[in-house]
């Protein structure tokens, strides 16, 4: 299973600031939002990363995480020209899926809890595997209806009348079918190739399964300055509760086997002196 972080966009709703920067560069709390994303395609043991963003924002993916070997991860980057579109992602990354199968997740989406949902998808995914999260304002997302027995019927990308509130978060899992179909797809009346049109495809072919997720899942947007906020106030809240760090993709990769204590050790003494270099250090001693 490879994994994507489609991290470009224009994210013009945080201007002025996105005059300079990219969104998923912003701090939540006190770790670039990118890390969110990534920490979560690590969890689920996915080491082979495609990083999409536009030709001003690559540069500084890769002054973050270079080629990802140092954390025992491949991180490829590939321009996306314009904001196409998020199924645009499949096109652009047809050579680093290769034969694969694929999940993709959106570099400003969050999710933390119980995480299970992921990995089981990314385990027993046949087809494609997308969630349906309960929300408050369902326009302004891909939404997903069941019918009576919990089987989804129908997809829509920002409905004015949604037939349902089950939003459909930015994580999907999908087999290699999924190129394919992006190749094929229209660009919508909004000039985008859209990933509903994407998951509507895998409807039609009976293959597409959506999981609920429940209320102990926290999936949060980081679209506007408000909701940037509330996500830094939540993950602080939880870090100085716990004295844990969410999203630390150092002590992640420790963690998951995929760097030793070793190499782990050498990462560690690059950081400059600092909070999080501290904190390292006593996830290092404690183990
Ligand atoms: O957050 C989940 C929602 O994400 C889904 O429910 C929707 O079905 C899906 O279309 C998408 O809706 P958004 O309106 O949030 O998409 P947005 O255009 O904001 O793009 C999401 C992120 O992906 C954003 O950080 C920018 C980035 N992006 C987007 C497009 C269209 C790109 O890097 N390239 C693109 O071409």
């Amino acid at each position: 299973m490879k994994g994507i972080i489609l991290a470009g966009g224009a994210g013009t709703r945080l201007y002025p600031i996105s005059k300079i920067y990219s969104k998923q560069l912003t701090l939540i709390y006190d770790k670039p939002l990118i890390y969110y994303p990534l920490s979560i395609l690590m969890l689920s043991g996915i080491k082979e990363i495609l990083i999409i963003s536009n030709e001003e924002t690559i540069p500084q993916y890769k002054k973050l995480f270079g080629d990802g070997k140092h954390i025992g991860l491949s991180i490829e980057y590939v321009v996306q020209s314009a904001p196409n579109g998020i199924a645009e992602s499949f096109i652009l990354g047809d050579k680093f899926i290769g034969d694969d199968s694929v999940s993709l997740i959106l570099g400003d989406n969050i999710f933390y809890g119980k995480l299970d949902f992921i990995y089981n998808a990314i385990k027993n995914n046949k087809g494609a595997t997308v969630f349906g999260y309960q929300v408050t304002d369902p326009e302004r997302y891909g939404i997903v209806e069941f019918d009576e027995n919990g089987k989804a019927i129908s997809l829509e990308e920002k409905p004015k009348m949604p037939k349902s509130n089950y939003a459909v978060p930015g994580f999907y899992v999908y087999d290699n079918e999924v190129v394919n179909i992006s190749k094929n797809l229209k660009p919508s009346a909004r000039g985008e190739l859209e990933i509903t049109d994407v998951n509507i495809e895998y409807l039609k072919k009976g293959k597409l399964n959506v999981e609920k997720i429940g209320r102990g899942v926290a999936w949060l947007d980081t679209g506007t300055p408000e909701s940037l906020l509330q996500a830094s106030h939540f993950f602080g809240v939880i870090e100085d509760r716990q004295g844990l760090k969410v999203a630390c993709i150092e002590e992640i990769a420790y963690h998951m086997g995929f760097i030793d204590r070793k190499q782990f050790e050498k990462v560690i003494s690059e950081i400059p002196k600092s909070l999080y270099r501290e904190y390292l250090e006593k996830v290092l001693k404690n183990d």
